[in-house]
Order: C-alpha cells, then sequence, then structure tokens
C-alpha cells in the first residue's frame, strides 16, 4: 500500500477571537507517533478543515460545520450559601460564583478563558440510536439528538470532536479529562480522542462494570460502559486510590526495635516475637470500577436513565482533584457532577442544553448544601442562560446593562464616550433603544444619533438597534439617506429561534445584513389548583397551566411542600414522569406531616426552555 504522505499545515498563530478566547496553538494535536508509520486513519480530527488555496492554507477549523456564534449570558439566577465574598474573582469566575449554563455546551465553552479547568468529565449521548437520550421529553434535547444523528457516525464524530476540540484547550497543563461512552462508538471516539489529545496523552481505558437484569439474549450479557481517560500533559495531576482486595486477609508482621545499637525483632516476657497487623492500604485502583448502577431506592435516584451514580464521579474526581480545584461537566444532565464536586469542596462548572436539566441540578445543589454537617464554606452559584434568553428579565435591565447585552449580542463592543453613541461594530456606530418592549424609536432619537455619528466620528453610517420603530423615525432616515446621504440601518431585536435557517445564514455569512437576534422566552404560566382528600392529604393540580412560548408544552413539575428560603423539591416529587405515556404527571397527592400553615413552591418547565416557580400559602387541615 503506498504511504499516505502527511502534510503538515503551517499552524503556529496564537489567535484571538473577538470572544477575547485565546486558541492555543494546535499544531501537535494530529502527530501519530511515529512508530506507527501508515496508520488507517485521517491525520486530522474529523470536521477539522483546513483548505489550501493558491498556496495559502487557510485554516477553518470546525467552523464550516459549526460556525462561531458569540452571545452574552444572561444571569437569570444568584444562589447564594451566605459566603459569597469569601472566593475569589477569576476570568472563569468572575462573579466568584460556580457557573451552571443552560445552552449548547459548544458556544459556551468557546466564550470560556483557556486552561481554567482541572478535571472534565462528560457523559454525552452515546450514538445509540436508542431514543433513551432524549430523557426529558424536552425540545431542546431533542434538537442534539437529532443533529448527531443526522450524518450518521461521521456526523456524530464531528459533533463531538468540535467540543472535545474546546475541551482541551480549556484544560490547565495539569488536567485531565474523562469521556464516558459505550461500546455503540468508544472505539471510533478512541482514535479522533488519540487525534486530538495525543495518542501518548492517553492514560486509561477505564471499564465501568455494573450489575443489571436482563433477559437471556444470544450474547454475552452486557454490563459495561467505558471511560476513556486522557491527559492534557505528562505533568498532569493524579492522586492514587485504593481498593480492598479481592479477598481481604490480615497480615501481620513482626514488631522490630534497637536495642544495644543494634535493631532486632523485639520479643514479649514469654519470649514470642511481638506481632502486629499491617496497615493494609488495599491494592491500587484499577481500570475496572466495580460500581454499582443508581438503584431504584437510593436517595440520590432522580428517575430518569442516564443518571450516573456519585460513587463513579467521587474516584474519578478523587483521583484527578485536589480540594478548590476546577471540575466541569459540559452535559450535565441531573447534575451528578457538579453535585459530587460541592459534596467534595471543588469548584464547578456545568453545563446543559435542556432547562429540565438545569433545574433538576439547581434542585440537587441546593439540597445537597442545605443537609446538616457541611465541613467547609460553600461558594454561591449562577443560572446562566446563552441564546435563549428570559424577555421579561430583559426589560427588567437598568439602560447600561441592556445596551451593553444588546451589543454584546450584536458582536459589537460598548462605548461610552459619547450619550448618543452607545457602540460599534466593525467600524460602525451603534445606537441601541430602551430596555422596555413597548419602546420605540422615535424621529428624534434618528436625528440626534445622525448628528453624532457625524460630528463625532465624521462618518455617514450608523445603526440603530432597538425593539420598535415608529414610522417617522423610518422616514427620517429615508430622509437622511436622500438629502444628506446618511446610511441609516435598523435592527429589529425580534423572537427569532436559534435553530432556524435563517439565523444560521446570518451568522455564517458573519453577520451581514443581520436583521433580527436571539430567541426571547417567557416563563410559564401556573395555574395551580388544589383539594383536600382527607386529613393532612391534598390533590395538587397544574394541568391548566400553559406555556407561553410558541409551540410550547409544559414538560415537567417539580414540588417542594415545605418551601423555606429557597425552592428544594420535596423527595420523589422532582421528576415525576407517566410509566406507560413517558409524559410529566400534572396532578399529584401529598400527605403533609402535621396540621399548619405551609409555604407550596412549584416550579414549572417548559419544552422551550420557560421556567416558572411560585409559592403558595396552604393551611393544612
Ligand atoms: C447522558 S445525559 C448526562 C447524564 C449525567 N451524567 C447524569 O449523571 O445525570 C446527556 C446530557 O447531555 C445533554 N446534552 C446533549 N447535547 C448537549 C449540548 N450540545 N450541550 C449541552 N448539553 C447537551 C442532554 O440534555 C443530557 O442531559
Amino acid at each position: 500500500m503506498a504511504k499516505k504522505k502527511i502534510e503538515e499545515p503551517q499552524i503556529t498563530l496564537i489567535e484571538k477571537d473577538n470572544g477575547d478566547v485565546e486558541i492555543p496553538k494546535q499544531k501537535e494535536f494530529y502527530e501519530i507517533p511515529a512508530r506507527f508509520g501508515s496508520v488507517p486513519v485521517d491525520e486530522a480530527p474529523l470536521g477539522y478543515e483546513v483548505e489550501t488555496r493558491r498556496r495559502e492554507t487557510k485554516i477553518t477549523k470546525f467552523e464550516h460545520a459549526y460556525p462561531k456564534i458569540y452571545l452574552p449570558f444572561q444571569e437569570v439566577e444568584r444562589v447564594s450559601f451566605g459566603h459569597g465574598d469569601k472566593f475569589e474573582k477569576t476570568e472563569l469566575f468572575p462573579k466568584g460564583a460556580n457557573r451552571l449554563f443552560f445552552g449548547d455546551c459548544l458556544h459556551i465553552m468557546r466564550q470560556l478563558p483557556s486552561k481554567s479547568i482541572d478535571l472534565i468529565y462528560i457523559d454525552p449521548p452515546f450514538f445509540s440510536g436508542r431514543n433513551y437520550n432524549v430523557i426529558f421529553g424536552d425540545k431542546n434535547e431533542m434538537r442534539s439528538f437529532t443533529d448527531i444523528w443526522e450524518g450518521g457516525m461521521p456526523g456524530y464524530l464531528v459533533w463531538l470532536n468540535v467540543r472535545l476540540y474546546e475541551m482541551k484547550r480549556l484544560l490547565k497543563d495539569t488536567g485531565s479529562i474523562y469521556v464516558h461512552l459505550d461500546w455503540h462508538a468508544s472505539h471510533y471516539v478512541k482514535v479522533e480522542m488519540d487525534k486530538i489529545f495525543g495518542y501518548d496523552n492517553f492514560v486509561n481505558e477505564i471499564v465501568w462494570w455494573y450489575r443489571r437484569w436482563s433477559n437471556a439474549s444470544k450474547n454475552y450479557q452486557r454490563m459495561h460502559d467505558v471511560i476513556l481517560f486522557y491527559k492534557k500533559s505528562d505533568n498532569y495531576k493524579f492522586n492514587i486510590q485504593y481498593q480492598e482486595y479481592a479477598k481481604p486477609e490480615v497480615i501481620e508482621q513482626t514488631v522490630r526495635g534497637v536495642i544495644e545499637g543494634k535493631l532486632v525483632r523485639l520479643r514479649d516476657e514469654k519470649g514470642d516475637y511481638i506481632k502486629r497487623e499491617k496497615e493494609n492500604k488495599g491494592v491500587q485502583c484499577h481500570d475496572v470500577f466495580d460500581i454499582q448502577h443508581v438503584q431504584p431506592t437510593a436517595k440520590e435516584r432522580i428517575g430518569y436513565p442516564t443518571q450516573k451514580p456519585e460513587k463513579l464521579l467521587e474516584r474519578i474526581i478523587i483521583g484527578g482533584t485536589d480540594e478548590n480545584d476546577v471540575v466541569a461537566d459540559f452535559f450535565c444532565g441531573g447534575g451528578t457532577t457538579p453535585t459530587v464536586a460541592q459534596k467534595l469542596n471543588r469548584r464547578w462548572v456545568a453545563c446543559d442544553q435542556s432547562r429540565i436539566a438545569v433545574s433538576i441540578t439547581a434542585d440537587r445543589i441546593n439540597k445537597l448544601v442545605s443537609a446538616k454537617g457541611r465541613m467547609f464554606d460553600v461558594p454561591d452559584y449562577t443560572i446562566e442562560h446563552w441564546g435563549i434568553y428570559e424577555a421579561p428579565m430583559l426589560e427588567k435591565y437598568n439602560e447600561k446593562e441592556f445596551k451593553e447585552f444588546v451589543i454584546k449580542a450584536f458582536g459589537g463592543k460598548t462605548e461610552s464616550v459619547s450619550p448618543y453613541i452607545h457602540g460599534v461594530r466593525h467600524g460602525v456606530p451603534l445606537y441601541v433603544g430602551e430596555p422596555s418592549r413597548n419602546s420605540k424609536i422615535t424621529k428624534e432619537d434618528v436625528k440626534v444619533f445622525a448628528e453624532a455619528i457625524f460630528k463625532e466620528r465624521n462618518s455617514n453610517y450608523g445603526t440603530m438597534i432597538a425593539w420598535n420603530f415608529d414610522r417617522e423615525a423610518k422616514r427620517a432616515a429615508d430622509i437622511l439617506s436622500a438629502r444628506e446621504n446618511i446610511r441609516m440601518d435598523f435592527v429589529r431585536l425580534n423572537l427569532i429561534r436559534l435553530e432556524d435557517e435563517e439565523f444560521r445564514q446570518h451568522v455564517v455569512s458573519k453577520h451581514k445584513d443581520y436583521e433580527e437576534l436571539l430567541t426571547f422566552i417567557q416563563p410559564p404560566e401556573i395555574r395551580i389548583n388544589y383539594t383536600r382528600l382527607s386529613k393532612l392529604v391534598y390533590k395538587f393540580d397544574v394541568s391548566e397551566s400553559v406555556s407561553l412560548n410558541k409551540d410550547g408544552i409544559i414538560a415537567n413539575v417539580q414540588w417542594d411542600f415545605n418551601f423555606k428560603h429557597r425552592f428544594k423539591s420535596t423527595d420523589g416529587y422532582a421528576f415525576l414522569r407517566d410509566k406507560k405515556t413517558g409524559k410529566p404527571i400534572l396532578i399529584v397527592d401529598y400527605e403533609f406531616k402535621a396540621p399548619g400553615n405551609y409555604k407550596v413552591g412549584c416550579s414549572v418547565q417548559d419544552d422551550q426552555g420557560g421556567e416558572k416557580t411560585e409559592i403558595m400559602i396552604l393551611e393544612v387541615k
């Protein structure tokens, strides 16, 4: 077979993107070790594109398949545990709080700083072709499911590679990554990870061995998942852990001491050697993790099929980090990784593109922190949205926050020199309207902005961004264009879904003729009816609640029957599903422990990312 020539493109630049994220040079990542000779794999990870045009090599990275979209984060909540001011503000934690993101992890990661994370564990959808990845019946989840499967295995690998590539950038040089997979794709992903992280940076193929019962079938029972463990460099952190010997036995050793200057074995009064039990640390943990699945009755169980056991994450997090190190999970699902990281006093970043997963994760952290017996101060955490924004919250922003948000979303930079020029994008001055959705740009606004760009920038081109423009404003712009040759573009903030082809086109064409922007969502409207069934027993019904988002339906309901300070779901009331249909249960019964006045919290999520919590006071008889 003719040996394939490996062409090495000249990629040595350190790039700075407008998201202010530094991309480390990646040249080395697809160097196959020389001892391999020719191997039947592509040189670059699937999806990573290198174009050579007229002797010029252009690196597009993964941007053909996954264009960059820089949008702002919207903090919708800061959950405070009372020690917020004790924690350092860093580039990754600008407010000193841990971060829980709602959105597609790729775009979120692209806006996080390089070399800021110690350990990444991910449990992405597996390419299993099975629907169990659609765990929440949530459209955001559904979208990822269809995206991944559209292009078959190569499509799945490109989808994962672009994310792994970012993860490598985010890891500190001492960091490591664990990618949880199973037989469906683990061997293909290993090849890609060899290319991205380097074959020599592979550390272990961990077999997670679990027990489960299934019917007899014509194969050996499938009882393990695979976790691929890579280091970022040889200088990676690793804490050795021990497990019990398979057959624990007590080993005795004779006690030694110095008598008359000599080291001798000591004897007791009877003349027998003195013995003691040898310290028995067990055996160093090996790469087969024998850990039970989350049991049906376990306290940690939330109720969806892909939940991983806390013990598994404990082993991984203890192995790769020390206290206060940063652990990240960008497919956090029900929040096992941040929960365990929190228990072990690590800082954390978590992300999921399902709003329900984010709510469940938040609920789990809140419950954990309010449980008694904490040994250390816990940082606050923020819930931040990316790309799907809560419109009512945006209206509550003050003018400065609103302008900053909109300008960042538009890909520009804020400016505060002139009261009428709020920002600039590609040299074009920007003007942003008021936060209220009823506000309108008037002809006076157009005039003052036109004057400002002319006088202060000696320019005749500007862009105005606002919820609405009144007719007179449009006429004023036409007149300016006809008489003064001033071009005034209007960009209307509008409710447009991020996954629309139209939006994609705007992004791909680098925002040219970019007229509409962003997805805004409304929280659902919660309507609670309740009836007393018998002594202390009540029925609660939220089936009349409605999603206020287009095509939205209620996707999950959580209950806190004894609300105090902050929402913490009552055990068994975080994720209720009808066993036959899989649909969310909207009518529940609950038996209170004693009569009295209770605050009952009800948190509802819809399948478009909308979420709302309501608290009612109930006199229980
Ligand atoms: C297998 S589950 C993770 C379960 C988790 N390890 C646990 O113990 O609960 C995979 C998760 O990835 C999320 N997901 C899928 N595509 C995503 C994406 N592009 N960005 C962020 N999250 C994504 C899904 O919503 C789902 O919750």
